[in-house]
Order: structure tokens, then C-alpha cells, then sequence
């Protein structure tokens, strides 16, 4: 029988897809990434990966894999691979978009939130023994409702987040984006601005954008600079898109008021990095899409990618169709 390998411990029915449609699977179930070496040790016998965490898919891995046949993300975002490659060597890449969407705004939203209340710092101010006298002048956050909310990425997530910004805190939604979202610009009054306008006009400055060569860094120390000193910036989509040096300086010196971070740069955070000092600053180990019912879609969405390329279709979630037109 011919071998699929899953990178993490997935849900057991996605893990019964792949065993129905004839073959077996071995799982990966150590704590630890996998160097790309050891991955790529680890697929020699395999025909098709479904690949969870950050796994670099570059070149090297695809020539140096060509028995890989099928690759199925269980991610929405696909920074770690190179379609480029992987459509040179023929090998089609699926990913998990849309299932994700409520939850990973879920986490945008609370973040903001849990912010503009110092929600996580007070929570250590009470189990440092702290909460001893009311004070009506300590302990204050800001208020969000009516306030503007900038969307840079306003995509699927993007939306989302908008949404619920929108309907349950009437915030005015400004975003910056590669292209106009008409839906967002419709349904939620969405306007579209420059960045430096984005960047100057949020009181809220939420990311949903994917990492790219374009987006890599693009909140660094100058663009910290232009914005508002009451605003909160917050990170739900990867953590290399802001600079993480410059945001702690942006802190510290008071030019932006708060951040929100479910991803961080590097990745996992380490535990003595002062962000996590901080009062107005909230950071969560990327849990966007952490809820029982989403990680169960996003296992099942993957491995219904994977039977299908294995059974010779066009894979649903196919991230660059392109790849089945080559000769
Ligand atoms: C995604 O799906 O891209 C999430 O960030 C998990 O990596």
C-alpha cells in the first residue's frame, strides 16, 4: 500500500479519509518541528504529504523529494512553500481558506479588546496580590466603540474582523489592500486609503494580509512613526510582517498606545522577550484558528485535497491551478 505522511496529529477522520481511499498513513507525533533534512528523510517512502506547521517547502525539498506526488496545507497561508517550485516540479499545493475565517477574526477581536483594557496584564496584577483598593483613576484602558478601525489585508479574515467591528462597536472601517474590496466597501462602508493613510487615520490597526515579498517588514519603525499615539496595532496574520524590534521600541516610547500579537517574529516567542512585560500588550502562541470545530474542518478539508489528487482530480482547494496545465 502506498504511504501519505502527516507532518502533527490531525482529527482521526481525516486520518480515516486518507486510509479509505487505500493508504496508509504515518504520522509525525513528536513536539518538535522538523528540520527540512529531517522532513525530507521522513517522506522517502511516501507519495503524498499533508504538511502541518511551518515546513519549508522550497526548491531543494522538491528536488530532492520527487516522489512526492501531492501536497495538502493544513494552513490557510502558504508563505512557507514556493509555488513556483513546486509547479516546476509538477506538483500540485492545496491549502485550507474560508473554514478559518470567524475564528482567526474571533482572535483579531478579542486581542483588540483585551488590549484596550489591559485584559492580560491586569489578570497578572490580581495574581501578583495587587488588586488591594479601588482606584478610579488606575486601571484604565480606552474605549473602541465609534472609533476607526484600519483593515491592512481586507481579504477573507479581513472581513471578518470588519464585520464584527462594524456591527457590534459601529466603527468606521478603513483598509489597505492590492486590489478594492466592492463587497467591503458595500456591506460595511469600507474605505479604501492609501497605507500612509491607513496608517495615520486608525485608531485600530488590524493585519490580515499574507506575507509576501511585499508585506515582509512593512510595519517597522517609520511606518510605527505615522500613526496615531492612542492607536493599538494588531497581528493575526504572520509575525514577520511587522519588524518586532521596532514595535517594542514603538512601545516603549509611547508612539503607538497598545498591541495585540497572535503571531510573533520569531515563532514560538521567547519567554523573557518584554512584550510580555508590557501593560498594554496581549500575546497569544498563533491560536487563530485554534478552536475543536475549525481544526477539525481545516484536517478534513486537507485530507479531502490530498484523495483527491491521489485518486488523479483536481485538487478543490488547489492554491495555483496552473500547475495542471504544464506538459
Ligand atoms: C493558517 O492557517 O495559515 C494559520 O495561520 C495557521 O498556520
Amino acid at each position: 500500500m502506498e504511504k501519505v505522511l502527516v507532518t502533527r496529529r490531525i482529527s482521526d477522520n481525516a486520518i480515516k479519509l486518507i486510509n479509505d481511499a487505500g493508504f496508509d498513513v504515518t504520522v509525525y507525533t513528536e513536539s518538535k518541528d522538523l528540520s527540512q533534512q529531517q522532513l525530507i528523510e521522513m517522506c522517502k517512502g511516501h507519495c503524498a504529504l499533508l504538511s502541518v506547521g511551518p515546513n519549508q517547502l522550497d526548491a531543494n525539498f522538491f528536488k530532492s523529494c520527487p516522489q512526492i506526488g501531492a501536497i495538502a496545507l493544513m494552513s490557510v497561508g502558504y508563505d512557507k512553500v514556493d509555488i513556483a517550485a513546486a509547479n516546476k516540479f509538477g506538483v500540485p499545493i492545496s491549502n485550507t481558506p474560508e473554514v478559518l475565517n470567524e475564528a482567526t477574526a474571533d482572535i483579531a477581536f478579542l486581542l483588540m479588546l483585551s488590549v484596550a483594557r489591559k485584559a492580560f496584564y491586569m489578570h497578572k496584577t490580581i495574581e501578583r496580590g495587587e488588586w488591594t483598593f479601588f482606584d478610579p483613576l488606575k486601571n484604565l484602558g480606552q474605549e473602541i466603540y465609534g472609533k476607526t478601525l484600519g483593515v491592512f489585508g481586507l481579504g477573507r479574515i479581513g472581513f471578518e474582523m470588519a464585520k464584527k467591528a462594524r456591527y457590534a462597536y459601529g466603527m468606521n472601517i478603513i483598509y489597505h489592500n492590492r486590489s478594492r474590496n466592492n463587497n467591503a466597501e458595500e456591506k460595511l462602508q469600507a474605505k479604501y486609503v492609501s497605507f500612509d493613510e491607513l496608517l495615520e487615520k486608525s485608531d485600530v490597526l488590524s493585519v490580515h494580509a499574507n506575507l509576501s515579498g511585499e508585506t515582509k517588514g512593512i510595519f517597522d519603525k517609520s511606518a510605527f512613526e505615522k500613526m496615531k499615539s492612542n492607536a493599538i496595532f494588531i497581528n493575526a496574520a504572520r509575525g514577520a510582517i511587522h519588524n518586532e524590534i521596532d514595535l517594542i521600541d514603538a512601545l516603549q516610547n509611547k508612539i503607538i498606545w497598545g498591541a495585540g500579537l497572535d503571531v510573533t517574529n520569531p515563532e514560538p516567542m521567547k519567554k523573557d522577550n518584554p512584550l510580555l512585560q508590557m501593560e498594554n500588550v496581549c500575546v497569544l502562541p498563533h491560536i487563530g484558528s485554534a478552536t475543536e470545530e475549525t481544526r477539525e474542518k481545516m484536517a478534513v478539508m486537507a485530507a479531502e485535497n490530498l484523495v483527491a489528487a491521489l485518486s488523479g482530480k483536481q485538487m478543490p482547494q488547489i492554491i495555483d491551478p496552473s500547475v495542471y496545465s504544464k506538459p
